[in-house]
């Protein structure tokens, strides 16, 4: 453990956000918002599909930030206020979010934290699921069937087709339905380069969360590093070995170092939030 504070230390001295996320079962309590489609005073969606979320679906895969007044959404959003400052203050736009290893919270803190910028801010966020191995934002927001990464890789749709409003204005996600077989032949394809080149280009106003795979074990996270402006860390409490976080922090080029996040930490100081 102290050598993974001490690595997490290192990357302080480059970034700003180091914000844990409480160990709680998430609770929404009270109702959706409007969806973008009903309320007239928000941004109607014409040609992004508008999908209506559920609020229990989302407590149990603990995305907490869908309701902005729940109390469990305030990690996320001060997590949101150090990523959005340094990403402002580089110029950076799009932003992958990776770990060590499976398991430490990449998607959870993916959505909450693409949720909390949609909420707080006048900037758009798109959530692209690039886990070709074990994509899993579809299932945590419990989307339903419809036109995915997977088409868009395969040539038989668009990026605006895929796309999906989750009934929360500014927010947008290019979800992926099913794994992608060679994924790391996929990743560092022409294809890829050129789609994530679209994305930046097209949206160009908008923030991008890329959700990888982890870093160690395949290549897959390490090629689409190089294709993103910036990275979070997400590290599993008492998930990720000494070795493993000095091998993770290694292949991190620090100047693209947004910050490391602790996820599911059990200490609580009194504000529930974490700190090293
Ligand atoms: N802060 C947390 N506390 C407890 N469990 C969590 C926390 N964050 C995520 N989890 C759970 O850990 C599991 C893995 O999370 P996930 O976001 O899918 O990880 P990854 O994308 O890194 O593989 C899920 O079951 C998720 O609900
Ligand atoms: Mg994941």
């Amino acid at each position: 453990m102290e050598k993974i504070k001490k690595a997490i230390e290192e990357s302080k001295r480059n970034q700003v956000a180091t914000s844990p996320v409480e160990n709680e079962q998430a609770v929404v309590s009270s109702k959706p918002s409007t969806t973008a489609a009903q309320n007239t005073s928000s941004i109607v969606y014409e040609q992004t599909r508008v999908v209506e979320l559920d609020p229990e679906h989302l407590a149990k895969n603990r995305i907490v930030s869908f309701n902005k007044n729940d109390h469990l959404s305030l990690g996320f959003d001060i997590l949101r206020t150090q990523v959005i400052s340094k990403m402002q203050e580089n110029g950076w736009r799009t932003m992958a979010i990776t770990s060590p290893t499976q398991g430490c919270g990449k998607t959870v803190v993916s959505i909450n934290l693409a949720m909390s910028i949609a909420h707080h801010t006048d900037t758009t966020t798109m959530l692209v699921d690039f886990d070709l191995r074990r994509p899993s934002i579809k299932k945590y927001l419990g989307l339903p069937s419809g036109p995915s990464l997977n088409d868009v890789l395969s040539g038989d749709a668009s990026v605006q087709d895929a796309l999906v409003n989750p009934g929360l204005d500014r927010f947008v996600v290019l979800p992926t339905s099913m794994p992608v077989k060679h994924s790391s032949e996929m990743l560092s394809s022409q294809k890829v380069g050129n789609l994530v080149q679209e994305i930046r280009d097209r949206y160009a106003e908008r923030i991008i969360i890329f959700d990888l795979t982890p870093l160690l074990g395949t290549d897959d996270a390490m090629i689409m590093l190089q294709q993103v402006d910036c990275v979070l860390v997400v590290v599993g409490n008492g998930m990720v070995s000494n070795d493993q976080m000095t091998e993770t922090m290694r292949y991190i080029n620090p100047d693209k170092l947004v910050g490391t996040v602790l996820n599911k930490s059990e200490s609580k100081q009194s504000n529930g939030y974490y700190d090293y």
